[in-house]
């Protein structure tokens, strides 16, 4: 792509993009420029990826054709503020940001708005980037800012109202998963006596290699479940413990997500 690109915010997710991008092939270093607001953050990953560091927002919107915002929810306002005047309708605005809807940000900028909602495994040019497009989007756009994330996951259009539900399955969803096997390495510790060590490399090459075999195309969970919990046998014992006290905790899980999602759209009204 031969787009100037501009990334507002360095921190996990546009320290992730600029990475993913360079990787993906998607644009060259030579076409990324970045501004955040702790200098050193942004020196540091500018010498790490040849990326060009701006000198503030305003001189990063002025340069790029397409911003893609990375800063977290409560600092939005503060940097759309700062750039409305040069944050025009011929500039094309991406925002991360979970939880700040289109129409906020369209009250904000006449700038071409979208959503995107990507996640750590972009990291490895894996994993799912949900896109919302707004009304202000051309086909030309959709399909720059399709090919822009095809090329570190799969891009996922969706409509706005499904967003928080599909995010919880992707973008939080790589927390989630280290989370279950930080509990079964120290399940196993606890349980078993095999040493921190031993427990944390076995569980973790069979967690990435199953995740392989999911890899195939066809390949389901049940597939493998049936291939290894042989009838009578000791995994079809742990799959049933699994399938007794697993779904609750799940739903516990959904809920909890639900509640600060909802917390977010209304702040007075919970938490
Ligand atoms: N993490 C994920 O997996 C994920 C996935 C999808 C979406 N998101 C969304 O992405 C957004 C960013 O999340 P994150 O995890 O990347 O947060 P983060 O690591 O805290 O990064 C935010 C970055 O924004 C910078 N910043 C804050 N105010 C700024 C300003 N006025 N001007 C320039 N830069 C500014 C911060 O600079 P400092 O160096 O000074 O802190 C920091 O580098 C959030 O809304 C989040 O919901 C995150």
């Amino acid at each position: 792509m031969d787009r100037q690109i501009g990334i507002i915010g360095t921190g996990s997710m546009g320290g992730m993009l600029i990475r993913s991008f360079i990787k993906g092939g998607a644009v060259t270093p030579q076409n990324i420029s970045a501004a955040n607001r702790t200098p050193d953050a942004l020196n540091a990953i500018a010498a790490e990826t040849g990326i060009t560091p701006a000198e503030n927002n305003r001189a990063l919107v002025r340069n790029a054709d397409f911003i893609i915002l990375c800063v977290r929810q409560p600092d939005v306002a503060a940097v759309m503020e700062e750039v409305a005047d040069i944050l025009t309708e011929e500039k094309l605005l991406i925002s991360v940001a979970s939880d700040v809807c289109l129409s906020t940000l369209e009250a904000l900028t006449p700038a071409r708005v979208t959503r995107v909602i990507p996640s750590l495994p972009a990291e490895q040019l894996k994993g799912v980037s949900l896109i919302v497009f707004s009304e202000r989007i051309t086909p030309a756009d959709r399909e720059e800012i399709t090919s822009l994330f095809g090329a570190i996951s799969t891009p996922f259009v969706i409509s706005e109202p499904d967003i928080e539900s599909y995010t919880t399955l992707t973008s939080c969803a790589p927390a989630f998963f280290a989370a279950m096997l930080r509990e079964f390495v120290a399940s196993a510790v606890r349980m078993t006596g095999v040493s921190a060590d031993d427990a944390e490399q076995l569980a973790r090459e069979t967690f990435i290699g199953t995740a392989s075999l999911l890899d195939i195309p066809g390949t389901t969970c049940e597939d493998i479940i049936s291939r290894v919990a042989t009838p009578g046998g000791i995994t079809e014992v742990g799959v049933e413990v699994l399938s007794r006290a697993f779904p609750p905790l799940c739903d516990d899980l959904f809920a909890a997500t639900e509640r600060k999602h909802a917390s977010f759209r209304a702040p007075s009204s919970e938490e």
